[in-house]
C-alpha cells in the first residue's frame, strides 16, 4: 500500500487495511512514469506527487534534477535523439514507461507585428515539437504494453487567447488536437491521451511578467487568485489513474475559473 494511501485511510479514522470506498478511490497501481522538465515548476511538482503516491518517477531535465525520490535523465526537447536516449535509459531503470507527462515549454512573448520567425518556430517545436517526438517514442512501449496514459500540458492561453502570445496559444491549441487525433488513433489499445489546461500559475515562468500584467490576470480570475503548482498535480495523477481508464480526448481545465467554455 502507498504512503499516500495510508496517510488518507489514517485521515479517514481507518486502519491500512479497512475496506473503505474513499480507499478503493484512491488505490493506484504503481507505474512507470516519465515527466519532461521535471527539475523545476509544475513539471517538478508533478513528480514528486508521482513519486509520494508510489509510483517509478523519472523526470527529462536540461540543468539540475528531479525530487528527491525520482531519477533525472537528460533530455533536449527539439532533439529526438536525446529524447530516445532518455527513455532507453529510463526503460533500463525503472521499466517501460506507462504514464507520460508532456510539460516542458518556452514562452517567447511578443505582439505578432514584432515577433520574429525564430519567436515563432522555436515556441512551436520546443512545446508542439517536443510533445510529438516524447509521445511518439513513448507510444512505442505503450502500444507493446496495450496500456499507456499520456498526459499533455497545454495552457487556457490555447483556447482563450492572448495578446502577445500567438506563438505560444498555437503550440498549446495544437495539442487538443493532437490528443484527440490519438485518441482516435490509439484508444482502442488502451491508451488514453488528455490535456491539462492550467491557468496563471505561479513559476519561473509567470515571475517574468509585469506587475501590472500580473495584476490585470488576476482581475480576470473569477477565483480571485493565481494557481499554485499543487493546484495542478491533482488533475494530473487523476488522469493516470484508475479511475480515469474511460476518459480521453478530454482538455481538462485547472485555472480558477478564467477559460470557462472555452
Ligand atoms: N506557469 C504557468 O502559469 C503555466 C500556465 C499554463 C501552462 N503552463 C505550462 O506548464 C508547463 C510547465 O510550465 P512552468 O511554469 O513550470 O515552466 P518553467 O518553470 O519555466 O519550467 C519549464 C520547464 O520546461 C523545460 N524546458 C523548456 N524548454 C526545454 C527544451 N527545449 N528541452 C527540454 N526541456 C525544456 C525547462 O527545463 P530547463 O530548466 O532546463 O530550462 C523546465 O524544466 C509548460 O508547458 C507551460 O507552458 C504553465
Amino acid at each position: 500500500m502507498n504512503t499516500r494511501l495510508v496517510r488518507v485511510v489514517r485521515a479517514l479514522g481507518g486502519s491500512a487495511s479497512s475496506n473503505h470506498t474513499e480507499t478503493e478511490f484512491l488505490m493506484t497501481t504503481p507505474r512507470t512514469v516519465l515527466v519532461t522538465g521535471g527539475n523545476r515548476g509544475i513539471g517538478y511538482a508533478i513528480a514528486q506527487q508521482f513519486a509520494a503516491d508510489g509510483h517509478r518517477v523519472a523526470v527529462t531535465a536540461r540543468s539540475g534534477s528531479g525530487p528527491e525520490g525520482t531519477m533525472t535523465v537528460q533530455a533536449e526537447m527539439t532533439d529526438s535523439a536525446s529524447i530516445d536516449a532518455a527513455f532507453t535509459a529510463v526503460e533500463a531503470e525503472l521499466g517501460p514507461v506507462e504514464v507520460v507527462v508532456a510539460n516542458a515549454g518556452i514562452t517567447r512573448d511578443t505582439l505578432l507585428m514584432r515577433m520574429s520567425e525564430d519567436d515563432f518556430t522555436s515556441v512551436i517545436d520546443t512545446n508542439l515539437g517536443g510533445t510529438f517526438r516524447v509521445v511518439k517514442r513513448a507510444s512505442k512501449g505503450m502500444l507493446k504494453a496495450r496500456f499507456g496514459r499520456i498526459i499533455l500540458i497545454s495552457s487556457v492561453v490555447g483556447l482563450y487567447g492572448s495578446a502577445g502570445q500567438v506563438n505560444y496559444a498555437a503550440s498549446k491549441s495544437g495539442l487538443v488536437g493532437f490528443a484527440r487525433s490519438l485518441t482516435r488513433e490509439l484508444g482502442a489499445r488502451g491508451i488514453t491521451t488528455n490535456v491539462v489546461a492550467p491557468g496563471f500559475v505561479e513559476t519561473d515562468m509567470t515571475a517574468v511578467l509585469p506587475e501590472a500584467q500580473q495584476q490585470e490576470y488576476r482581475r480576470s480570475i473569477p477565483l480571485a487568485r493565481f494557481g499554485s503548482v499543487d493546484d495542478i498535480t491533482g488533475a494530473v495523477s487523476f488522469l493516470a489513474g484508475d479511475h480515469a481508464g474511460y476518459i480521453s480526448g478530454a482538455v481538462i481545465p485547472v485555472d480558477g475559473g478564467l477559460g470557462m467554455g472555452h
